[in-house]
């Protein structure tokens, strides 16, 4: 049993408090959260709480963190509690740069405690039956992603919420929600060459844009198209085109509350099939991935090539956000 502090009482916080009620590999002991308020909810979860992250990281009764703070904070965090030997669970994304990635990566390695990213949706059951899919061959060479994920929860957020400001979610949309499908397409079509992306306000009032296109060039030569939108109701889809057939995932609901999925698959010389997926949790089966990668039972199925990857075409999103430009991205390897 993996005994588990979580830092950042907020939304997502406890959402992932709740689903580790009575879980079997995971065991939240402790909740730290910058406001005295939330040792409310601590209590009532039967944690004990903290508003002191040092302290949390050096409780001897604490083995792993789940960090659910703003993304500014998650790499120095990260390098903290690998410091304390203690195993870290990361909320998407990892960081904000390239840079701080390697470092948190480091600092976990160096340590020899597992790290973690909460991109659940690589354990939604028919994403990961697309990438066996895809591994197997039976999709052909990958040749195009085409990918929305598009929700109205921060519609009515307050203005002044540091998820719509511009140092912590740059880029709108793509810390929200864009960077899940990024990560599924770098998995599938491997390191991000090139990016082209266009945010706008153009449906509601965040003003850090609620509409965000981005098209990104991989180097293997395929493309992934990718949708955000801040301002329209939920939306969940991820396709991937192969030289033999294509994958179409479907989600019913958000990952907060899923409802199942439809995966289509188009074969040549096969029936097209359709499949229903009934709701599984993925948030929860990712955190339980991190238990098990923590215990050494299994290694975590995220690999770190795939962490930093994503990161590093994540800053060159950022870039491109910022100039309107084609923006190459830095994957270590330019002069
Ligand atoms: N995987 C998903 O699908 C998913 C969904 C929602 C949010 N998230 C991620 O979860 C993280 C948190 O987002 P949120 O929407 O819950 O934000 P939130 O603002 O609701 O919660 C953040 C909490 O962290 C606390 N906090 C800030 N700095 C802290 C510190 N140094 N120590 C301890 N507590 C601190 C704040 O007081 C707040 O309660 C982000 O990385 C976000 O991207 C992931």
């Amino acid at each position: 049993m993996l005994k588990a502090a979580i830092i950042g009482l907020g939304w997502w916080g406890r959402t992932i408090a709740g689903l580790l009620k009575g879980n079997s590999k995971l065991s939240l002991v402790k909740c730290v959260d910058l406001s005295p308020a939330a040792g409310q909810v601590a209590a009532e979860l039967g944690t004990t709480f903290t508003t002191d992250f040092s302290a949390a990281i050096n409780d001897p009764a604490v083995q792993a963190v789940i960090l659910c703070t703003p993304h500014s904070q998650h790499c120095e965090q990260i390098v903290q509690a690998a410091n304390a030997k203690k195993h870290v669970f990361c909320e998407k994304p990892l960081s904000l740069s390239r840079a701080d990635v390697l470092k948190a990566v480091a600092a976990c390695n160096a340590n020899g405690v597992a790290l973690a990213v909460g991109h659940e949706k690589r354990f939604e059951p028919p994403i990961v039956e697309l990438f066996r899919m895809a591994a197997a061959g039976e999709l052909g060479t990958l040749l195009q992603v085409e990918a929305n994920f598009s929700q109205d929860k921060f519609v009515s957020m307050a203005a002044d919420n540091w998820r719509l400001s511009e140092k912590e979610a740059p880029a709108g949309p793509m810390t929200a929600t864009g960077v899940h499908l990024l990560d599924l397409s770098v998995g599938l079509l491997g390191p991000a060459e090139s990016v082209c992306v266009r945010v706008r306000q153009l449906g509601s009032g965040l003003k850090n844009g609620d509409t965000l296109g981005l098209l990104v060039g991989h180097r293997s030569g395929g493309n992934s198209l990718i949708s955000a939108i801040l301002a329209t109701p939920f939306e969940g889809r991820f396709a991937v085109y192969g030289s033999k057939g294509w994958a179409d995932v479907r989600d019913k609901a958000h990952p907060e509350a899923p409802q199942g999925w439809v995966l289509t698959v188009n074969s040549r010389n096969r029936e097209k099939t359709v499949r229903e997926y009934p709701p599984a949790n993925a948030v929860l089966a990712n955190l339980e991935a991190f238990a098990d990668a923590a215990a050494g039972r299994a290694p975590y199925p995220v690999p770190q090539e795939q962490m930093s990857a994503n990161i590093s075409a994540l800053e060159a999103v950022f870039r491109s956000a910022r100039s309107g430009n084609i923006e190459i991205v830095n994957n270590g390897d330019r002069q």
